[in-house]
């Protein structure tokens, strides 16, 4: 039977599956599996419906985000890399017309240059960065309280 909870996407782009071991100093020494036991634990506490997905190819991501157009109320996504560059992860976010939010372990505003600037946080509700793995749990609880009071 569907449930009528509300459910949200959450996406991990390039590279994030090696979290804990990668640049522990500047990403945390949480691993991704730890993470992702974060955000089904909040999922549980929130009463919501949560699908988590990490790839290292951007055409999964937005083969993912197009399945997700009608099943999803809302997408958390840490693009990773391609939060630099990738107009093609922007298009398919934008294609499936869900509240986004966006999410980085670092804070991308006080690293290199480059990292300063997004071409997907424009088409976004907002940005959470800087927290590590707590980022996910508070762009949930943002999603959700958008959805429900705001949207
Ligand atoms: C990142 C920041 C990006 O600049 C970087 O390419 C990543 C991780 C973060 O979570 O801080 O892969 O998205």
């Amino acid at each position: 039977m569907e449930s009528n909870k509300t459910r949200v996407l959450v996406l991990h782009g390039p590279n994030l599956n090696m979290t804990g071991f990668r640049e522990p100093d500047v990403y945390g020494k949480k691993p991704l599996e730890e993470i992702d036991a974060d955000i089904n634990a909040a999922a549980e506490r929130l009463a919501l419906d949560v699908r988590v997905l990490q790839s290292n190819s951007e055409g999964i991501l937005i083969d993912t985000i197009q399945e997700h157009r009608t099943w999803a109320d809302g997408i958390v996504i840490n693009p990773g890399g391609l939060t630099h560059y990738s107009i093609a992860l922007r298009d398919a976010l934008v294609s499936v017309r869900l509240p986004i939010v966006e999410v980085h372990l670092s804070n991308v505003h006080a690293r290199e240059e480059f990292r300063r600037t997004s071409v997907i946080s424009p088409i976004t509700l907002g940005q959470v960065v800087g927290f590590g793995g707590f980022g996910y749990v508070m762009a949930i609880e943002a999603i959700v309280h958008m959805l429900r009071e705001t949207l």
